[in-house]
């Protein structure tokens, strides 16, 4: 008969990318002892491209509470971004109009400084696990069950579990469907994302407006690039020669300020899907979701990463006086802390994707319709102000433990 490992901790945390990892860091600067599983490996979760942009709270969570200051040194301040429409460029200046600046500073990054601060405070983290689920989630001892990555079986017993399991959830699944609510909105279109061997084309990000489909002109290093254009959901990514991307690209970009991009050889290429989610509540019984297990949102605002660290900061306050008071009725206070600023960022994500994005079927009053919108947020300060605020991130009203 095969030995089952039995371990017992405070949280039990299914997901270990920056929301699990984050979590598992600020409850144990609270003294509270977590474990964290992930059916991925290290490498795996390293090797994944993802979006790159921290607002300046996620910035001080990283800092200020002891992760790693690399953001301050390798990641690039960006005290504003650019909108192109009419083939013409609108700077929106956030240090001017809020005071703050959005950080470029890859999610990978962010994963790699959780992952080695996590491992010198000698916390218990599982990558490549296997045959991951949950049991008891409604009772006081619910489990993670799983094969790890030596082949042996492990049951994880703790007092609170937490799904930071992604937008594919496992953790959700556990909540009955008559006792949650999905609220959803797809979209015509995805986005074409490529990585190049070049130099900036710009000092800050572009977002771009053009009768051939949005694109986004964005960065990694001096000589890395990341750059976006919207394309079919279903487009195939072999059918993309380097030269049909860089004329599709330059297309989109151009205008009569003859601003144009560096060129180089192109190392990825990828369809990324997307859609707006929100799963309500996130709390059921000693159970709570964190990051995309609870919400998606488009990436045109790259908000999520930001949202999914402001989820587990107020997850960790909640925990955190669930813990010292065994009062566990305060779990309840999460969902609506957690969901106010959620809806914040999917009527962002939303509004940002429909004003840049080219609609299929769209008609000549929708296009000109996107047109006088970007002119309003570009021409006005309140417009502007409105972008700036929200692109950098809104003050979270409760505030982190000294
Ligand atoms: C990225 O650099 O990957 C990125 C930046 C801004 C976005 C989305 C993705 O809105």
């Amino acid at each position: 008969m095969t030995r089952v490992h039995r371990t017992r901790t405070t949280v039990g945390i299914v997901g270990a990318g920056p929301a699990g990892l984050m979590l598992s860091h600020l409850l144990h600067r609270a003294g509270i002892d977590s474990i964290a599983v992930d059916n991925r490996t290290r490498t795996e979760i390293e090797q994944t491209v993802r979006a790159g942009i921290l607002e300046a709270d996620s910035v001080r969570l990283l800092v200020d509470t002891g992760v790693s200051d690399r953001v301050l040194r390798e990641g690039h301040a960006h005290d504003g971004i650019e909108l192109r429409f009419g083939g013409v460029g609108h700077r929106i200046d956030f240090k001017g109009l809020v005071g703050e600046s959005a950080w470029l500073y890859p999610q990978t990054d962010v994963f790699m400084d959780l992952a080695a601060s996590r491992e010198r405070d000698g916390a218990d983290v599982r990558f490549g696990v296997t045959d991951t689920h949950v049991e008891d989630v409604l009772g006081d001892r619910p489990r993670i069950c799983f094969t790890d990555s030596s082949g042996a079986e492990q049951v994880v017993e703790c007092d609170y579990l937490v799904g930071a399991d992604g937008s594919r959830s496992m953790c959700r699944q556990e909540i009955p469907e008559e006792q949650r609510r999905h609220f959803s909105r797809e979209y015509p279109f995805a986005w074409f994302g490529i990585l190049c061997e070049a130099p900036r084309s710009a000092p800050e990000l572009v977002y771009a407006h053009s009768d051939r489909g949005f694109a986004l002109i964005s960065q990694r290093s001096e000589t890395l690039q990341r750059m976006y254009f919207q394309c079919d959901p279903d487009e195939d990514v072999d059918a993309w020669s380097d030269d049909r991307i860089w004329e599709e690209l330059q297309a989109r970009v151009s205008g009569p300020d003859g601003f144009s991009l560096e060129e180089g050889p192109i190392t990825d290429r990828t369809v990324l899907r997307f859609r707006s989610f929100v799963c309500e509540p996130m709390r059921h019984g000693n159970m709570l979701l964190a990051g995309d297990a609870a919400h998606t949102v488009p990436p045109t605002g790259a908000k999520g990463l930001n949202l999914a660290l402001a989820d587990v900061k107020v997850l960790a306050e909640v925990l955190e006086q669930a813990v010292r008071t065994g009062d566990k009725d305060v779990l309840d206070t999460y969902s609506p802390r957690a969901q106010s600023r959620v809806w914040k960022a999917q009527h962002f994500s939303y509004w940002m994707t429909s004003m840049l994005h080219a609609v299929p079927g769209a008609t000549d009053f929708d296009r000109r319709r996107q047109l006088g919108e970007l002119a309003m947020v570009t021409g006005s300060e309140a417009g502007s102000r409105f972008l700036a605020e929200a692109y950098t991130g809104w003050p979270e009203g409760a505030s982190l433990r000294a």
